[in-house]
């Protein structure tokens, strides 16, 4: 089966958002039918609706829909201007979400059936950009890394939900495959919401990618080993000077590769990069509920009480990255790797 093709993992029906929740992944297929600006801030928070791309377009939707409830309930200028700003905001670090809500929100005084209509171009947008940054960055990997099948290591999901279309790293990996360039997949888990486990494992097993899950402190060493060939990521922001923020634990799969010296690519639409924030320092890097570490899928790990940590993103230095990959380019902010592990 076809993910893509059976499920809509976000759209717009009859004048409200459906969502794929993806909190119940991979065991059930939940739809959630979004009728208020409230339920889909809540449902971005809780990561239901999850993915910098999607959150994209997730927020554009999200004033499509304010629009339109707008102009049936009357709500004056104040009211929507806020439930813009809870969109944008709903969470911090993927700068697409507050980009694309905000681009919309431009549209706002030509009217409802204008903002919708911005909002699916949005969608659309996301879906074609999706398609191109996986192919260019397949035929970017074939290129430094050679013509033998690949073993890509990958962090957190960046398939189609997170990205429509075919993803961004997960879209690379699976034009790879279909240029049958691809011997598996290293998926790192990812904790602690455990994305790697639960959706992009399970997006592998509907394409019939073949794929090993391995914990995330694995990672490092297995790339220490000679067990991959490159590594490659999605991101939330990329800042001006080529510094990347993604899901935690990224930053060790980047310095591990510069140590083994092999790729470590990031693929991203270019509405993932963000001229207004110079450098890594200045993304906001999401802080989530302890209870996320301290709790596995609700089970509690640790003992009562204890205090976590839970910073929900990392920032790799652009120095440690081999290229980044968007729909329009590659830039290469660090000199090229040597093309195989050595060790
Ligand atoms: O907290 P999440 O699940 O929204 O984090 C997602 C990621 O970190 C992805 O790697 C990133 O958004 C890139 S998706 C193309």
């Amino acid at each position: 089966m076809s993910s893509e093709a059976e499920l809509e993992v976000l759209g717009w029906r009859d004048g409200h958002i459906v969502a794929l929740d993806q909190t119940a992944l991979p065991h059930e297929i939940r739809m959630l039918h979004l009728t208020t600006v409230a339920a889909l801030v809540d449902a971005i928070g809780r990561l239901a609706i999850r993915g910098a791309p999607v959150l994209g377009a997730a927020g554009a939707l999200g004033v499509a829909l304010a629009a339109r409830l707008a102009e049936r309930d009357g709500w004056d200028a104040a009211r929507l201007d806020a439930a813009v700003k809870q969109l944008a905001e709903a969470r911090p670090t993927a700068v697409n979400l507050r980009r694309e809500t905000e681009a919309v929100a431009a549209v706002i005084p030509q009217g409802a059936a204008a903002v919708e209509a911005a909002a699916l171009a949005t969608m659309a947008a996301t879906v074609t950009a999706s398609h191109r940054m996986s192919e260019r960055g397949a035929r970017y990997l074939r290129e430094v890394c050679g013509p033998a099948p690949l073993r890509v290591e990958t962090h957190c999901n960046t398939g189609s939900l997170a990205c429509l279309g075919w993803g961004s790293a997960l879209g690379v990996i699976r034009a790879l495959n279909n240029d049958q360039a691809l011997a598996h997949v290293l998926v790192d888990e990812t904790r602690p919401l455990l994305q790697g486990a639960r959706l992009t494992c399970w997006e592998l097993d509907q394409l019939a990618i073949e794929h090993y899950l391995i914990a995330d402190a694995a990672g490092p060493f297995l790339i220490k080993e000679g067990l991959v060939d490159a590594v490659v990521v999605g991101a939330d922001r990329v800042a001006a000077n080529g510094d990347v923020a993604n899901k935690i634990g990224t930053y060790s799969l980047a310095l591990a590769a510069r140590q083994a010296g092999i790729p470590f690519v990031v693929v991203v639409p270019e509405s993932t990069i963000d001229p207004a924030t110079p450098d890594g320092r200045r993304i906001t890097v999401e802080r989530r509920a302890g209870d996320e570490v301290t709790h596995v899928l609700g089970v509690p790990v640790a003992p009562d009480g204890t205090r976590a940590l839970n910073y929900a993103f990392d920032v790799t230095p652009a120095a440690l990255v081999t290229a980044v990959v968007t729909e329009d380019r590659v830039t290469n902010p660090a000199p090229r790797p040597r093309t195989r592990s050595h060790f």
